[in-house]
């Protein structure tokens, strides 16, 4: 889907937030401002902040309030992307090199922190204190999820609840509150930003399901990356416990990931032998649940123009034909 067809009718106001964002980073130390600005330019889907319009539009929908939410969520989310290249070791992102990568973990540390402390600055400026709530529960569930996986590294008895609660932390909270923060900015009833919240969920662990699905079995020119990099990591994502589930893959792959682990393999005998079973197909499958819990969810949302392009991404985070 291109990036226009994605915005629709938000195009014009999507421009604003991208052209502010990039302001938003400038002055201070040029050094940081350079490294922020070569993430922020290097693209990116910016979902977290056309879901907050979207949000905003079952509202009464006021773009220079809506925009001190849409801009911060977009700036926590890169900043927790520019540590995630840190700790994932990852040379390429949205197809450029990393900050870590062209610069060193130092500068890309100090960049994340950066890019945070621009964001609650902004945040600051906003009045309702429940939105200060939402967001900074939002930035220490995630933190507890990147922890989480660490901790989780190589461990192949992690259950499928263990993986879905770590991906609810790092990635679905985000999404979910970007609908949701959207609504209340703009005064919309309660339930209205529940429902909102309830899609951005569903469509935000259906989204990581996919990254990591595309991890797998994804081409470099597809993901911006090459793929494997779970994997040799030794981050045990949702196909992966799938295969372990299956007897006639279990002890092949336990003895692969062993060979990762030790630095004997790049992984990509454990990728084909994942890629043999069904592992792929269930977690497909369980992400296409996710997205129809967030097609309910917005069923359920008043009547409204944005339900369609709602709808839209949820069929485009998977992937699926529409
Ligand atoms: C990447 O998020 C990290 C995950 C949560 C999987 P996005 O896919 O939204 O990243 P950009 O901003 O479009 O590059
Ligand atoms: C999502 O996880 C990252 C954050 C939520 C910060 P990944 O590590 O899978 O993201 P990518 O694949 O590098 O974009
Ligand atoms: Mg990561
Ligand atoms: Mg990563
Ligand atoms: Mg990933």
């Amino acid at each position: 889907m291109k990036r226009m067809q994605m915005f629709g009718l938000l195009s014009k106001d999507m421009d604003r937030i991208e052209q502010e964002l990039y302001r938003i980073v400038e002055g201070g130390d040029d050094l940081l401002t350079e490294t922020s600005l070569h993430l922020l330019k290097a693209g990116g889907k910016r979902l977290r902040p056309v879901f907050v319009l979207m949000g905003g539009k079952f509202g009464q929908y006021d773009l220079e309030k809506l925009k001190r939410v849409a801009i911060p969520l977009e700036l926590i989310h890169s900043a927790s992307l520019v540590h995630d290249d840190v700790i994932d070791d990852a040379e390429l992102r949205r197809g450029e090199p990393t900050v870590k990568a062209k610069w060193d973990d130092k500068i890309a540390m100090y960049t994340g922190d950066y890019i945070y402390a621009k964001a609650l600055v902004m945040i600051a400026e906003l009045e309702n204190p429940r939105i200060h709530q939402i967001l900074s529960k939002a930035m220490v569930e995630m933190s507890i999820g990147e922890m989480e996986q660490i901790r989780d590294f190589f461990n192949s008895e992690q259950s499928v609840r263990h993986y879905l609660r770590r991906i609810r932390r790092k990635t679905a909270l985000l999404i979910a509150i970007s609908c949701q923060l959207g609504a209340l900015a703009a005064d919309a009833p309660a339930e209205t930003a529940r429902l909102l919240y309830n899609y951005g969920y569903n469509v935000g662990m259906a989204f990581q399901i996919r990254d990591d699905l595309l991890d797998l079995s994804g081409t470099e020119k597809q993901i911006g990356k090459p793929p494997g990099s779970d994997m040799r990591q030794g981050n045990i994502t949702l196909p992966v416990i799938y295969s372990l589930e299956d007897e006639r893959l279990r002890a092949r792959l336990l003895e692969e990931l062993a060979r990762v682990r030790e630095g004997a393999s790049d992984g990509a005998r454990a990728v084909d032998l994942i890629l043999s079973g069904d592992g792929i197909a269930r977690a497909e499958a369980l992400s296409t649940r996710y997205i129809d819990k967030a097609l309910h969810a917005l069923e359920q949302l008043p009547h409204n123009r944005m339900k369609r392009n709602l709808r839209e991404i949820a069929f485009f985070v998977t992937g699926r034909a529409y």
